[in-house]
């Protein structure tokens, strides 16, 4: 028997490692060959020091000095001393270069393509030698656009126990996978694509979750709630999904099963085009007041473009609430690397 561990490096690259329940994250990084930060290996120096996101563990043997009881009570722990009593996440601190690893690289083939509306396009993948490729729901990889030397970066949209993979993609003028997905993908093409990375992922829901998603946005968040599908929360999940045109809106219907699946799951959505049909008209921030972020008893998740992150973080500073945590994702369509991740406590 053994447990998952994901290493979470702060270059954005995740690697999953094997840990068995009678050895320390640390030996089984070592076995993977993946040089976390080690130096005393008795937990007197701390060096090795990470923080645990997801997870039960038992933290062995240290001294103050190297993890010191605050520390602890918020999270921190020895890689060196800990052994896992269930799959988890850590945050490592250091670059997977400085780790001698980096994002591995897999082969898919295209299984869909779906074209939602001029400007929504989703596409699926089957992998090869799919039991080889983890990923945290909300985690994205970068995909090389077949015929050319670009890559864009993209979201899972599925969760992490789906065979199949898939991303949304917003179609944009002279986009590099904008022009390949419209004009020359077919099923059966291949992809290579690296991954997965980001910070931006569902940590253990302790309190409610409100999930904020602009347009493609959306794609992490279907795949935390996907992932609540199968591991379903003892807290209520709310949703609120902005787009600019009715003709951006996909997956209300996905969303629909997911609140008849999901146990606390709600959603509503709107559209900032006044001349759209939908029920709400204009942003997200409409829709969220300080009672939908249980006055800051809530952990919030949120992906869409800049302009949008900086709305709804201006917005909940106007309404005097402080979340418990605040996680986000900005993305600008077409633009080479684009991710910017972040979270504030
Ligand atoms: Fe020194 Fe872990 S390596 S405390």
């Amino acid at each position: 028997m053994s447990f998952q561990v994901a290493l979470n490096f702060e270059d954005g690259i995740t690697r999953f490692i094997e840990c068995r329940p009678d050895e320390t994250v640390a030996e089984a990084s070592y076995k993977a060959r993946i040089n976390i930060p080690l130096d005393c290996r008795d937990g007197a120096c701390g060096t090795c020091k990470s923080l645990c996101e997801a997870g039960r563990y038992d933290g062995g043997d240290y001294i103050d000095d190297a993890l010191s009881d605050d520390e602890a009570a918020v999270g921190y722990c020895l890689p060196c001393q800990m052994t896992p009593h269930s799959n988890l996440v850590l945050r490592i601190p250091s670059s997977s270069t400085a780790a001698k690893t980096g994002a591995a690289g897999h082969s898919a083939t295209i299984a869909a393509v779906k074209h939602h509306s001029p400007t929504t396009v989703e596409f699926a993948l089957d992998v090869d030698g799919r039991d080889a490729l983890d990923f945290l729901p909300g985690q994205y990889v970068n995909i090389a656009v077949p015929g050319t030397d670009q890559t864009r970066s993209y979201s899972f949209s599925s969760g992490p126990a789906q065979r199949q993979i898939s991303f949304l993609v917003r179609i944009v003028d002279g986009g590099a996978m904008s022009g390949y997905l419209t004009e020359r993908a077919r099923v059966g093409d291949r992809m290579e694509f690296t991954g997965p990375r980001g910070s931006f992922y569902l940590r253990d829901i302790a309190r409610p979750a409100v999930l904020l998603a602009g347009g493609t946005g959306l794609a992490p968040l279907l795949s935390m709630l996907e992932d609540l599908a199968q591991n379903p929360a003892a807290q209520p999940v709310h949703l609120i999904y902005g787009v600019t045109t009715d003709q951006d809106l996909v997956h209300l219907d996905v969303l629909e099963d997911y609140a008849e699946v999901v146990p606390g799951f709600t959603f509503e959505h709107c559209v900032a085009d006044p001349a759209s049909t939908a029920r709400n008209k204009g942003f997200v921030t409409g829709l969220m007041d300080a009672g939908t972020l249980h006055e800051g008893d809530a952990d919030i998740y949120l992906c869409g473009p800049p302009a949008m992150v900086e709305a709804v973080r201006g917005h909940i500073a106007s309404l005097g609430v402080t979340p418990a945590s605040f996680h986000y994702e900005k993305f600008t369509p077409a633009v080479r690397e684009p991710r910017e991740t972040a979270e504030a406590a």
